[in-house]
């Protein structure tokens, strides 16, 4: 039989044509409407099937659920035949109760959609939500990034320079461990990464040239350096005119023994010495806050400051 004709056989019946005017609204599940129709499920799945047949409807399964909507080509003679169908419907008796039916359930779909939602409102950010991490908005956030050319000093084995070299032009990760500096240079040849050069260096007197890089970042480094404002006066140096410092580090501990567990030199910094430092090196629009605390002890709080040249 042709497709034409199968077509007009599948909607001479009154049901289908109750059906084909339902899904005009959108994607509908079996039991969806069976309840909107009030028709047993073996009539409906019936009826699904013969216009699925003939390319009138499409599913989609959804775990022990499925779901028909109108065929999204339907374009030329399909198309013709579903709008036939609709306005046909139109003509039936049953088609203002079908209306009234599939408002209800559309209702009834949004309001359990927003259910989980209006339970966890107000500890929504502090409750596990599938897909959410700092690691991708660390991601998406990166993508906001110009072509920048990064110094990251204290860089360590360049976790965060790696990640910053696949936006940025250029990223100079300095430190002062040889060993350090040899696995982060391997590791980023390893990962194809050609925009991330490693350098030996002091972060009092990092080994690149003044007034060349857009962004300085010390990222849980400042802690480490013998002279903490002589580190920011040589970032200084290293910036362009309109450059940005952005500094992560500890806010002041009494934890003592993160000297012997971690080589850190200084038990973090209280945000004033932060600003007087930045301040002090010739940085303007100078921001200091706390951004982060653990919730584990010794519960370490992490200040972030950023400042311009
Ligand atoms: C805690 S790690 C931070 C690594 C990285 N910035 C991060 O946030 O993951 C500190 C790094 O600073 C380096 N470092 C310590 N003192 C330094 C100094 N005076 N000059 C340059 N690097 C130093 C260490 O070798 C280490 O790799």
């Amino acid at each position: 039989m042709s497709s034409t004709l199968k077509s007009l056989r599948a909607l001479s019946d009154p049901t289908r044509l109750r059906i084909v005017a339902l899904l005009e609204r959108g994607e509908l599940s079996v039991n969806e409407l069976q309840e909107i129709t009030r028709l047993g499920q073996s009539r409906i799945s019936t009826h699904l099937g013969l216009l699925a047949d003939c390319a009138l409807v499409q599913s989609r399964r959804e775990g022990k659920r499925t779901f028909y909507k109108l065929a999204s080509q339907a374009a030329g003679a399909t198309g013709e035949f579903t709008q036939l169908a609709i306005r046909g419907a139109k003509e039936l008796p049953e088609h203002g109760g079908d209306q009234i039916n599939l408002r209800r359930v559309l209702a009834r779909r949004q309001e359990q959609a927003q259910v989980f939602f209006n339970q966890v409102a107000g500890r929504f950010d502090r409750v596990y939500g599938p897909g959410r991490s700092w690691q991708a908005f660390g991601h998406l956030l990166l993508r906001i990034l110009p072509p920048l050319v990064v110094a990251d000093l204290g860089a360590g084995e360049g976790l965060l320079s790696e990640l910053l070299a696949r936006r940025c032009k250029k990223v100079i990760a300095v430190d002062n461990s040889e060993k350090i500096v040899a696995f982060g240079a391997a590791k980023a040849r390893k990962n194809g990464i050609k925009n991330l050069e490693f350098r030996q260096g002091d972060l009092q007197s990092p080994p690149i040239e003044a007034n060349s890089v857009d962004l300085v970042i010390l990222s849980q480094a400042l802690h480490h350096a013998e002279v903490p404002a002589e580190a920011i006066t040589a970032a200084h140096k290293l910036l362009r005119g309109g450059g940005q410092i952005l500094i992560l580090d500890l806010l002041k501990h009494n934890f003592d023994k993160a000297r012997e567990l971690y080589g850190d030199r200084w038990p973090g910094f209280a945000e004033s010495d932060l600003h007087h430092w930045l301040e002090k090196a010739g940085f303007k629009k100078i921001e200091v806050s706390i951004v982060a605390a653990e919730d584990q002890p010794p519960h370490f709080q992490t200040m972030l400051a950023g400042a311009e040249k």
